[in-house]
Formats: structure tokens, sequence, C-alpha cells
């Protein structure tokens, strides 16, 4: 009888055997290839499809991995430098900067359309230059969240949120005054 070959190890023409794993999350695993990529192999194919659709509309923008190569379950993208703002904001505190930056992040999602207004700080990456990348989206077009809330909570989590209002008060004064409220 013949061998039913039960794991497949190669995607997009790299053996994962041969490769480190840099990353795991609920629906797959990450591993670093050369020139400043990665491979992102999915268990299903249903959740692999689906973050590719959101990530090849966004492609024309600065927040986003840059996709290289995909099939059913698998993505080649950009290696994200950085650390997630979860990792950071242990150790600093929210800075002007960064606070705007996250306005123009959540701002930008509202000019992609996206019905889900909000992004985890674990899938926000501060990167060198200071600017963000966000990693991961998932129900982008289809979950209904008209302000960010895991990430304004995270904040609070950590203490950054009474600052992170306060830097962002006198540039975005509407998003100030909604996400306030939704937060009191
Ligand atoms: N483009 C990337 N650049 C750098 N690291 C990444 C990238 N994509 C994923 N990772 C790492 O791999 C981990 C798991 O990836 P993620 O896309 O969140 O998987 P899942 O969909 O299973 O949650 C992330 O938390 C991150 O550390
Ligand atoms: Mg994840």
């Amino acid at each position: 009888m013949k061998k039913i070959q039960k794991y497949r190890f190669n995607y997009l023409g790299y053996d994962i055997n041969k490769l480190k794993l840099i990353g795991q999350g609920r629906e797959g695993k990450v591993y670093l290839l050369p020139d400043d990529k990665v491979l992102k192999v999915f268990h299903n194919s249903n959740s692999c499809t689906r973050q590719i659709e959101i990530l090849l509309k966004v492609q024309n923008s600065r927040f986003f991995p840059t996709v290289f190569n995909f099939d059913n379950y698998s993505i080649i993208m950009s290696f994200v430098y950085g650390s997630t703002l979860s990792f950071y904001l242990k150790r600093n505190n929210i800075n002007k900067h960064l606070s705007l930056e996250l306005v123009r992040l959540i701002d930008e999602f509202k000019k992609l359309n996206f019905a889900k207004l909000d992004m985890r700080l674990g899938h926000i990456f501060l990167q060198p230059d200071e600017t963000v990348k966000v990693i991961d989206p998932r129900g982008s077009y289809e979950r209904k969240q008209p302000y960010p809330r895991s990430m304004l909570h995270g904040l609070q989590k950590r203490g950054d949120l009474k600052d992170f209002f306060h830097y962002i008060k006198y540039d975005y004064p509407d998003y100030y005054k909604y996400w306030k409220k939704m937060m009191s």
C-alpha cells in the first residue's frame, strides 16, 4: 500500500524544516526567509485566503507588510522589524510621536474602508524609524468596530491612556472626543 504523506513541508518553494521559526499564532506559523522576508504557513486554507484578500487590498498603504507571493496555505511577505507595542509599552511610556502615529494608523483603516477600526497592541509593531506597521489583519472588512476598542484598552492596561489622549487632543479633536466618550 502506498504511504500517505501526512505532513506537508514545502510551501512556495521553501522546505519549512530548513527555516527558522520566528513566530506562531492561532492560525499559523511564521518562518524567516532571506532578504527581509517571512513565510507564513496557515493551518487552514480559508484563514489564508481571508488574510490574503485583506493584504492585497492594502498594498498601497505604508502600514502593512508587502506581499510577494502566496498560495492556498501560505504567504511570503516582508519582515516587519521592531517590537510590538504590547512589549514596548511595558518598558517605555507612550510619547506624542507614537500617539499621533497610532491615530494616523486608525485613520488609515478608515480611509481603506475597514469596518473594524481597531488593532490590538500585540499586532502593532514600532519600527526602528518610529513609524508603526501592523501584521495579521483579520476581519477588517467584516467585523464592525467603529473605534479602536482593543487598542485603547491595551493603552489603559499599561497606564498610557491618559497621556495618549493628552497628546492627540489638539491634532485630532474629533477622534479625541469620540474615543474618550467610548472609553468613559
Ligand atoms: N511580517 C512579519 N514580520 C515579522 N514577524 C512576523 C510577521 N508576521 C508574523 N510575525 C511574527 O509571527 C507571530 C505570529 O504571526 P501572526 O500573523 O500573528 O499569526 P496568527 O495568524 O497565527 O496569529 C507574530 O506574533 C509575530 O511575532
Ligand atoms: Mg496573530
